[in-house]
């Protein structure tokens, strides 16, 4: 079977479970704001900022991306954020999008939940009704500051519940155990919201991590999760459970230095429910269709394995029963003809 080509990826109709909307800040954009709110960058142009990417593992990779953030000031800022984000989205046959928000990462700096999450929203609105994208927001909380600050936040965002499908947790996760986070996901839960968390890839602790989400918090999904393949036990209770992963190709590479293609099929061969997804396109130079390209052309992924993948996006959406529906006959139509 022959790799699947750039002109079935491109026209291929899309979910994407995994990205983190101040991960999709773009060089022009990061300009622009800076120069809107009075900000001065330590960068001449654009370019600069692709060639200051020096990035290798998590902790390098956050430095960069919590600074670049403070461009993001007001409504309308992230607003411009999501609507570009949903833009390339659609522009790539992205059709159903949960992405992820960091409030912390805002709040922390003086700005308000309600600006962060009303600018967001307005641009779930508007990618809706012009683009055709529809959107469920997941707020996460921060894993290097505390269970109270996290706490905290899930408060301030009780108002917004209607505009939130599910809380995740991300940023640096060396000595930042699921545990620590129990009791806020419980309330979470408790609240009507779905669980996700990162386990991201070779972290410190990372099998012990992936248990704690598993028994302790009973998440929905696990974001990222290669290093279940260490664990026989642990990978026979993801499959058991069909929960998700949203797995991020590109991200990978740069972050451990590998694509994890065979780490994908694997998942694929056992029927656990994998998934492809960018992670933070802007700073790892690739949305979904050149994630999907890269297990094309560097590891052979053929049409049927995109297509069993696409679909495990779809059913593991927390989308509604009536969008998750439509979203698979889509796909099957798609598929059927190609
Ligand atoms: N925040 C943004 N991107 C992240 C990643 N890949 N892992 C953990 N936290 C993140
Ligand atoms: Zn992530």
């Amino acid at each position: 079977m022959s790799s699947a080509s750039n002109s079935f990826i491109a026209q291929l109709p899309k979910a994407e479970l995994h990205v983190h909307l101040e991960g999709t800040l773009e060089p022009d954009l990061l300009f622009e704001l800076a120069e809107r709110n009075g900000i001065e960058l330590p960068y001449n142009t654009p370019a600069d900022v692709v060639a200051a990417y020096d990035f290798y593992d998590l902790p390098s990779f956050l430095a960069i991306y919590y600074k670049a953030m403070q461009v993001l000031c007001t409504e309308q800022d992230f607003y411009d954020l999501a609507f570009a984000y949903f833009s390339k989205a659609a522009a790539q046959n992205v059709v159903y999008v949960e992405p992820f928000f960091d409030p912390q990462a805002h709040t922390s700096r003086g700005v308000e939940f309600g600006t962060v999450i009303d600018g967001i929203h307005r641009a779930q609105v508007d990618a809706q009704a012009q683009l055709g994208v529809t959107s469920n927001l997941i707020m996460c909380f921060l894993r290097d500051m505390s269970a109270e600050s996290a706490q905290l936040h899930l408060q301030v965002a009780e108002p917004y519940l209607d505009w939130i499908i599910g809380v995740g947790l991300d940023s640096d996760e060396k000595d930042n155990p699921p545990a620590k986070f129990a009791a806020v996901f419980k309330d979470a839960r408790a609240m009507g919201l779905k669980l996700t968390m990162h386990c991201d890839v070779n972290q410190q602790d990372i099998v012990d991590h992936m248990w704690e989400c598993l028994e302790l918090i009973d998440v929905d999904r696990i974001d990222h999760g290669i290093n279940a393949l260490d664990d026989p036990r642990l990978l026979k209770m993801i499959k058991e459970r069909g929960l998700g992963l949203t797995i991020c190709p590109i991200s990978n590479r740069f972050v451990v230095q590998n694509l994890t293609g065979e780490e994908i099929r694997q998942f694929l061969q056992v029927g656990i429910k994998a998934t492809v997804n960018s992670d933070d396109p802007a700073y790892f130079r690739g949305y979904m269709n050149e994630n999907l390209q890269a297990l094309a052309q560097d590891a052979g992924f053929t049409n049927a394995e995109l297509g069993t993948l696409t679909r495990n996006a779809f059913e593991i959406c927390w989308a509604d029963n009536k969008t998750k529906n439509a979203l698979l006959a889509q796909l099957d139509e798609y598929l059927a003809a190609a």
